[in-house]
């Protein structure tokens, strides 16, 4: 059978970085084919290639048996393929139709003026092939994560009008900021999608590329060194195939922990409340204390740690670190005065600072306050920002490479390294830390997590799955509907069976 679209010995060279070498795959028609790796392996530079937005340093690309040069994505749509980004590229200011078309012809739009009533209604058309209902005309920006994703697929579905050949559709980790049930959704639309086109799938979570894919390769530093079929392979030896002899990622399920010490709390909350969001939350953590929070979309757990950093609108209640008092609706800056870290989800968006390098970035964030130290420890310093480069294997060519050159779960890191940096750092928190990153450095990420905490470091985080936050916490908040539903204490000496916590999330 022709491969729909085929790479030849692709390489890909960015200065300092050979980011492919010498990978062949081949796409065939209807089927998913899985990609998967670890942080900077590759994955998104071949998508980047397979779909016109880098060009290769060398080797060839083929497309329904032809050879074929994808000059541009607006190339690449022409020819059928889209990529659906693992950051979004959405314009926010724009409408979700002016989005869906901006890059591509459109019959609605004449020397760059929009027949707005025919946009809408091509949109809608686009996105009711995913069976949604996102109004056309709505702004881009006041879309919830989940909603935007439609669109960037409604987007790539909507070559479909330029082509009369069945898709070829590139997704770049798009499960990463969803939740279970949007997942069920997303995965219930690529199976749909699959009789009209040829899928690559890429994700960290195993589970997920061994429903939804016929085929996995597997990238090793740039390379494809495995192919498997799904039913020639399982987790393990996909964990082992990516990730080498370092140890699994039931690391956390670490036994023999000690009950955190019997000291005074340090972060005590105090019946925070935020309309519409979440409803009197109390929380106290003593030093060395972990705290999972836990619940489905909606339940309110992000919303709730984002306001004890004080980036929360609204907040009523109280928030104390070490006795102090932060005051009611605090910005971030009184937070980070008290000694309190934050770590977002979408890290892309917020954690890491552009146009700066790795170094800067992690050393930059407590510039003032780190100041004080004087020129003189400049150099400690930046052996410090080092250790923790090495130690949660930040792969950067150099520390003095700008952080958008890294990959996704690489900036990630760099987005947790600079609070790590802070000598006084007294309370973490910590918003699904483990998207985006690949199992072995999620379990370095728990590594760290429980190191810190041996240290003293009071760790607030809101958990991925039942296992990280049995394995992980000495105590676990579960919240629904903006309320805390469940808590359960001491979990080094109880555990909580795992349905006692799904039955208060749901
Ligand atoms: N524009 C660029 N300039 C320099 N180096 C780059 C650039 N884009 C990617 N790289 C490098 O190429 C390598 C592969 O990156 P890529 O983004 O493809 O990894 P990935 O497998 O998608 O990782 P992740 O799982 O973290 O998203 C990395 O070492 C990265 O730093
Ligand atoms: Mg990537």
């Amino acid at each position: 059978m022709t491969p729909v679209l085929a790479a030849s010995n692709i390489g890909k060279a960015y200065p300092g970085v050979r980011a492919l070498h010498d990978v062949s795959l081949e796409l065939r028609p209807n089927e998913v084919l899985g990609l998967i790796g670890q942080n900077g392996s590759g994955k998104s530079t071949l998508l980047k290639v397979l779909s016109g937005m880098e060009q290769p340093s060398t080797g060839s690309l083929s497309l329904r048996g032809q050879e074929a040069v994808i000059w541009s994505p607006l190339a690449a749509a022409r020819l059928g393929i889209g990529l659906v980004h693992q950051e979004q590229s959405l314009i926010p200011n724009l409408t979700v139709a002016e989005n869906i078309f901006f890059d591509k012809p459109s019959p609605h739009r004449r020397f760059g003026i929009y027949n707005w009533r025919g946009l809408n209604r091509e949109a809608a058309r686009q996105l009711a092939k995913l069976e949604c209902d996102i109004a056309p005309d709505t702004r881009v920006d006041a879309l919830s994560f989940s909603d935007r994703q439609m669109v960037e697929f409604a987007k790539v579905l909507a070559i479909e009008e330029l082509v009369d050949q069945p898709l070829v559709i590139l997704f770049d980790e798009p499960t990463s900021l969803l939740s279970p049930s949007e997942v069920d959704d997303l995965f219930r639309q690529i199976r749909r999608l699959r009789a009209r086109a040829s899928i690559v799938f890429v994700s960290h979570r195993m589970e997920e590329v061994l429903e939804i894919s016929d085929r996995v390769h597997v990238m090793v530093n740039g390379e494809n060194v495995a192919e498997r079929t799904r039913d020639t392979t399982n987790h393990e030896e996909l964990y082992h195939l990516m990730v080498g002899s370092r140890r699994s990622d039931d690391y956390y399920q670490e036994s023999g922990r000690e009950p955190v010490g019997a000291s005074s709390p340090r972060l005590v909350v105090r019946g925070l409340s935020a309309p519409g969001r979440f409803r009197e939350v109390s929380l106290s953590a003593r030093p060395g204390e972990i705290v999972a929070v836990t619940g489905v979309a909606g339940s309110g757990a992000e919303a709730f740690c984002r306001a004890i950093f004080g980036a929360e609108d609204g907040v009523g209640g109280s928030v104390s670190v070490a006795g102090e008092e932060l005051a009611a609706s605090a910005l971030p800056d009184a937070a980070i005065r008290a000694g309190v870290g934050y770590v977002p989800a979408e890290r892309k968006l917020e954690g890491v600072i552009v146009g700066r390098t790795v170094l800067e970035n992690i050393v930059l964030t407590f510039g003032p306050q780190m100041g004080r130290a004087g020129l003189i420890n400049r150099r400690k310093e930046t052996a410090h920002a080092l250790s923790w480069i090495n130690r949660l294997r930040v792969k950067t060519p150099s520390p003095v490479e700008y952080v958008e050159r890294l990959s996704g779960g690489n900036q990630q890191k760099v987005s947790l390294a600079k609070w790590l940096m802070s000598d006084r750092l007294q309370v973490l928190i910590l918003d699904h830390p483990t998207r985006g990153l690949d199992p072995g450095a999620k379990a370095d990420l728990f590594g760290v997590m429980r190191e810190l905490a041996r240290q003293g470091l009071t760790i607030v985080f809101v958990s991925e799955t039942l296992e990280e936050t049995l394995g992980m916490a000495d105590t676990v908040i579960v919240m629904r509907d903006g309320e805390v539903s469940a808590r359960f204490e001491d979990l080094c000496l109880h555990k909580p069976r795992p349905e006692e916590i799904v039955e208060a999330m749901v």
